[in-house]
């Protein structure tokens, strides 16, 4: 996929594209495909169950009746769900500013064949935005994107710059919240994203929602395992936890398309904002090209997270695993400068607090910057000082 300026973006940057290529248009349609599936598939995982529940010894059934009603409750919440995916899917072919909405037309004739691992992403979405837009993900949010807008507002002061021209990308936006906080404090920021998943629904969140928890989920529903108590399972979220609009004269737009194939201009950003992202690469190490490429002379490279390698063991997918050690030294030979740094930061993601399976990332937090000086770069030859020297713990 490549560049299409799309939500939230109150100053359209047209950029001539088009959504006519066949494959496109048809991974178009399949994603659109999988948010329709939704409510079948998830139906037919508790009618699966409600079956072998019907068949159990009777006593065993009677011992188990309020367990047949829970999963009334769980049908009636995938129904919920499925009422706001129609609201996501709503209009989607006329989301991307520069494609003209016939050739992103749905059609609903065609129906490709439901992809399991599709489904999970469009649950995986809707946990997304416990994390992004919800009270509930308040607590993750802090962890993981506070150090990050904390770190912007201390190299780009507000009281000492105009915010607007300090120019902020956050590649792997996800549903675009970091970037419009960034955006909210009045830099000019764009979040890059290239799941129709998450483009979809940051889209309507970011330009369809207006009134504070207007909306809700059950984001846990699909979550069978380690419940607590029934309504573990059942617990609505509301959302968006603010209104996601933002004055006119704000600077917010999100991209969609490959990060790798957008972004091909050097030295055009002052920082960019990396939240559990750069594992999501093939091989890490051209991501960090790319930022060490687009950012400015004196530009800000601010990252948090794990090193989850999303390619790693998947068929059909290559990918290479550095340790942070590794990845360390590539950031140095690139010729970064490292000027903070810090591992063991607790952080969660889409995380249910109340399941018994807890999941905590102790990420690594860092902050580099690309010298003022230009470094040959046809090599990348590193003088092992640089960085070193700077590194603060
Ligand atoms: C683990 S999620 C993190 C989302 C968000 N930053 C957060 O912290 O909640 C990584 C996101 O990066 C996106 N992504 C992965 N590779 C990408 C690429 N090459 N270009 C653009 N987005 C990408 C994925 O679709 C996914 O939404």
């Amino acid at each position: 996929m490549e560049a299409m300026d799309t939500t939230a973006n109150p100053h359209p940057r047209k950029i001539n594209n088009s959504y006519e290529d066949e494959e496109e248009r048809k991974h178009f349609q399949r994603i659109v495909s999988a948010f329709r599936y939704y409510k079948p598939h998830s139906l037919q995982r508790v009618k699966k169950t409600e079956s072998y529940l019907l068949s159990l010894p009777q006593h065993h059934q009677k011992l188990l009746s309020k367990y047949r009603e829970h999963l009334q409750e769980v049908k009636r919440c995938i129904e919920n769900n499925d009422q706001i995916i129609k609201l996501i899917i709503k209009d989607v072919a006329h989301i991307f500013e520069n494609v003209c909405p016939t050739t992103a037309q749905v059609d609903s004739t065609l129906t490709p064949r439901p992809i399991m691992a599709d489904q999970e992403k469009v649950q995986a979405t809707i946990k997304q935005l416990v994390r992004d837009w919800s009270t509930e993900g308040t607590e993750e949010r802090k962890a993981c994107y506070q150090p990050i807008i904390d770190e912007i507002l201390y190299q780009f002061p507000l009281e000492h710059c105009t915010p607007s021209d300090v120019h902020i990308l956050v590649p792997g936006a996800g549903l675009g919240r970091l970037a419009f906080e960034i955006a909210k404090r009045g830099y000019t920021c764009q979040g890059n994203e290239f799941s129709l998943f998450m483009l979809f629904a940051s889209n309507f969140v970011l330009n369809k929602c207006r009134d504070v928890n207007s909306y809700q989920v059950y984001p846990w529903v699909h979550q069978y395992m380690n419940n607590l108590k029934p309504e573990h399972q059942t617990q609505a979220v509301c959302f968006p936890d603010v209104s996601p609009s933002l004055p006119g004269i704000t600077q917010f737009s999100m991209t969609a398309g490959d990060f790798l194939e957008v972004y091909t201009e050097d030295n055009h950003w002052d920082c960019v904002a990396t939240c559990f992202f750069i594992d999501c690469a093939n091989n890490v190490v051209q991501f960090i090209e790319t930022i060490y490429k687009i950012l400015k002379p004196g530009g800000v490279w601010i990252n948090l997270g794990p090193l989850l390698y999303h390619f790693s063991d998947l068929p059909n997918e290559e990918s290479i695993e550095p340790s942070y050690d590794a990845i360390r030294d590539v950031i140095l030979g690139f010729g970064f400068q490292l000027e903070k740094e810090k591992t063991q930061v607790k952080t969660r993601y889409a995380q249910n607090v109340n399941s018994m399976l807890q999941c905590e990332y102790n990420s690594v937090y860092f902050v580099c910057r690309k010298p003022r000086e230009h470094i040959d770069s046809v090599n990348y030859t590193h003088n092992e000082s640089n960085g070193a020297q700077e590194q603060e713990n």
